[in-house]
């Protein structure tokens, strides 16, 4: 898997720059102030993505800003807010149906689009993080990046003919029987084996990579039985490579308890599309808050790093969130790209900052802005 492939560092590097909106220009700022600081080499290229595009322009992710990224090296993402669902569509475009555009997240989009399978979230307790649910917590989440619920296959409004073939296969088990097209509608978890085999692997050559000892799926096997039982039948298939590392299996609710019991049980953890997202924000929440969860979406040739944070609307402008996640983003970024000691040095002073404690921001018990942690990871270099 690409995250363990090693790279050549070069003289210098182009990075497609998405600082997005609400809080994702500020934390991006932030962080590029580290980025210059430790002495990356670069050329940022600014990128629109959004639901003000989705607005002025019909598209979230415009084709501007694809090209971009097909010739960066990598990129950096803050975060967007997404269409309020209570904004109907034709509203703002009467057309809609004859131009046949629907809103549709850019993450997944660009996700999907540069087949970017890894979503990577390291969750680890600094050490003196007050904000810590325990001490020594460090669990890795890979979450499947492209498929499952976030496929796109939806329909809010169900097609006569899509009704009367789930009608005649599912027979009386439909609860929508009898039901008009506008009265139910449908999103299709859809999960592939070539998906789900190369997630698990991927997080199973990272526990190879990193000493790790146990890899656990986590799933609904016992209820969904088609798409997670392919997931978990998958995953035990791919584990039968790995002798030496443990292979364990979890329903997605249970380990939502046990994590919280108890921590130290897990190690690297790996899941479909929906369950990765909802327990990578839990295990966010375990070391700090979505103020230190960092993720990587990786492919074979192409990754962007962002916080795992949305655009958080109510501290826009604010300069007050922390910008920990997305500095911790950019120090992925730098290691997926062979720069290792420039990743290090950045993991060392965040980690000093933490330790030392003198520069917190709001939801580490403090009052720093933003720009002033960064400028405290930017002394902690020295
Ligand atoms: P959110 O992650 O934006 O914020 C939830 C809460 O987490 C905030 O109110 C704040 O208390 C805390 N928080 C988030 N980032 C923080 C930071 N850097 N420092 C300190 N505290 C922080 O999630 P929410 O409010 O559910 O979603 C807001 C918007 O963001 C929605 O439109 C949502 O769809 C979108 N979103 C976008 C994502 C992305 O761009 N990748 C991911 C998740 C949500
Ligand atoms: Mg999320």
């Amino acid at each position: 898997m690409n995250s363990q492939k090693k790279r050549i560092p070069k003289p210098s590097y182009l990075i497609g720059w998405l600082p997005g909106d609400g809080i994702g220009p500020e934390v991006c700022n932030a962080t590029r102030v580290v980025l210059d600081a430790v002495g990356f080499k670069a050329e940022y290229i600014h990128g629109d993505i959004g639901w003000e595009f989705w607005k002025s322009e019909g598209n979230a992710l415009p084709e501007r800003t694809i090209d971009i990224l097909k010739y960066s090296d990598s990129a950096l993402f803050g975060a967007i807010t997404s269409k309020p669902a209570q904004v109907a569509e034709e509203e703002l475009f009467p057309d809609i149906k004859e131009r046949g555009f629907v809103y549709r997240s850019p993450i997944v989009h660009m996700r999907q689009l540069f087949d970017l399978y890894v979503c990577l979230r390291p969750c680890k307790s600094y050490i003196g993080n007050s904000a810590n649910y325990r001490e020594g917590i460090d669990l890795t989440v890979f979450r499947e990046n492209t498929e499952d619920l976030y496929a796109g296959v939806e329909f809010s409004y169900v097609p006569n003919e899509l009704a009367r073939v789930l009608t005649e296969l599912s027979k009386n088990f439909a609860p929508f029987k009898n039901l008009s097209g506008d009265e139910y509608a449908i999103s299709c978890k859809i999960n592939t084996k070539k998906g789900s085999e190369r997630i698990v692997r991927a997080a199973f050559e990272y526990a190879l990579a990193h000493n790790r000892k146990k890899v656990t799926v986590v799933h609904k096997a016992n209820v969904v039985r088609a798409t997670d039982g392919l997931f978990l039948d998958s995953a035990r298939v791919v584990a039968k490579e790995y002798q030496g590392i443990a292979f364990d299996e979890a329903n997605v609710d249970a380990i939502c308890m046990w994590l919280l019991k108890n921590p130290f049980n897990y190690d690297v953890l790996v899941a479909p599309n929906l369950y990765g997202d909802i327990i990578s924000d839990l295990c966010a929440q375990m070391v700090g808050g979505l103020g230190f969860g960092c993720s990587g979406n990786i492919g074979e040739n192409f990754a962007v790093f962002e916080p795992t944070h949305g655009s958080a609307p109510k501290y826009a402008g604010m300069n007050k969130v922390n910008p920990l996640a997305t500095i911790l983003a950019a120090k992925m970024m730098l290691e997926w790209l062979g720069e290792i000691e420039k990743a290090m040095a950045i993991e060392n002073a965040v980690a000093r900052v933490i330790r030392e404690g003198r520069v917190r921001t709001y939801d580490m018990g403090g009052t720093a802005t933003t720009i002033e942690m960064a400028s405290a990871v930017v002394e902690a270099f020295f």
